[in-house]
């Protein structure tokens, strides 16, 4: 489109279709924030009482910076993550973010369905009860082929990963936790797909999502590269059903239920691998086998893109959000994660660093496996 050139000033301003992409963007993103928060502030209003006023922040708790102690102003790194994303969509690495986050009808059910829930969380937050579910498999003499680690109430989620009803509420759990801004995250991962897939043939390719969950990002890959070949993984049936449901008939997509330990794909067969928000929820043993395995399934040449949380020393200000985030969500190998080396880690798999990019609270990072 054409740039409106202002004759008293040499300075461009954006045209009339730019300021119609921003508009649209703030307003959704806005939109987004506003509800999500409000919600998350209408939860701590509600767990207050029963927890006792917390010392520390909560990890997207929006607070401006105190003065005293140097801590991180959360908002702020809000505000830069929005542009980001909205100068990502303008130059092209991705459509204009629309979050498909449901009709306002699913919307407004899955958030009564949080609240809902919430007396049984709390309880277990109160509790620091996370073994519920690996208790009530083992009261029950029932067998699980699944890791140990895995058979835990991450977040003090009600079933851990194991039900429909937990895949239903994760999103919008996740959502409230960062106010808003998951999906904002989850798509700076797209920005470094995008410079791989420059100049090559999308159909010829092929990229796994490993852990991927209900989906999220998958569908937000498959509207960025609609002719990539795409495949999910993820130990859990359920959030794999809802994986497909959010993802529709529309956009075909590859599942299969399998282990990050043994990622069910063949050896050098995937020119992507991606990964958000697993490895803080691995041992760290369990880590260094999942690198192995991602470096397995890479074709030389290939790269992995890797999200989970920032890591201590990243970005000034943000430490003391991350060391206060385990015991108040049941992270049991969060802590060590946030203290991972994952440049040795992955380079013991046979990966090269290629770039790290810090994304408000999270960081994107590149690993490339050698021709
Ligand atoms: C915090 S969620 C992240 C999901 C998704 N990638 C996202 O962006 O929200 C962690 C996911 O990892 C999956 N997961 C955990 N351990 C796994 C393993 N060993 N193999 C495969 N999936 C695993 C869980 O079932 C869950 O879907």
């Amino acid at each position: 489109m054409a740039q409106t050139h202002d004759h008293h000033s040499s300075r461009r301003r954006p045209s009339l279709g730019r300021m119609l992409m921003r508009g649209t963007y703030a307003a959704r993103q806005i939109a987004r924030f506003g509800w999500f928060t409000g919600q998350r502030i209408a939860i701590e209003r509600i767990t207050k009482r029963a927890e006792g006023d917390a010392e520390e922040p909560a990890p997207a708790a929006v607070q401006p910076s105190s003065g005293k102690t140097k801590s991180a102003d959360l908002l702020a790194g809000i505000r830069e993550l929005f542009a980001r994303d909205l100068a990502n969509a303008e130059a092209g690495y991705y459509p204009l973010p629309r979050d498909a986050d449901g009709t306002p009808m699913q919307i407004i059910a899955r958030a009564r369905a949080m609240f809902d829930d919430l007396p049984v969380s709390t309880r277990r937050r109160e509790e620091a009860d996370g073994q519920e579910i690996f208790r009530k498999l083992n009261e029950g003499g029932e067998a699980s082929s699944l890791p140990r680690y895995y058979l835990q109430n991450f977040h003090f989620q009600t079933d851990g990963y194991l039900s429909d009803g937990s895949a239903k509420l994760y999103d919008t759990q996740v959502e409230v936790l960062f106010n808003g801004t998951a999906n904002a995250m989850r798509r700076q991962a797209l920005v470094p797909v995008a410079q791989f897939l420059e100049g090559k043939d999308q159909r010829k390719l092929k990229l796994a999502d490993i852990a991927c969950g209900t989906g999220r990002f998958l569908r937000m890959s498959r509207e960025a590269f609609p002719r990539l070949g795409l495949t999910g993984i993820d130990l859990s049936e359920a959030y794999l059903r809802e994986a497909r449901r959010h993802i529709g008939q529309r956009y075909p997509v590859r599942f299969a239920m399998g282990n990050a330990e043994q990622i069910p794909l063949p050896d050098d067969s995937q020119d992507i691998v991606t990964s958000v928000f697993l490895f803080h929820e691995l041992p760290p043993k369990v880590r260094a086998i999942v690198a192995g395995e991602f470096a397995r399934v890479l074709k030389p040449g290939g790269v992995l893109v890797f999200v989970d949380s920032l890591q201590i020393g990243d970005v000034d200000g943000y430490d003391r959000i991350l060391e206060s985030f385990p015991g108040r969500f049941h992270e049991p190998y969060y802590d060590g994660y946030i203290r991972e080396n994952l440049d040795k880690l992955y380079s013991k798999a046979g990966l090269e660093l290629v770039s790290h990019t810090p994304a408000f609270l999270s960081k994107v990072s590149v690993y490339r496996k050698p021709e």
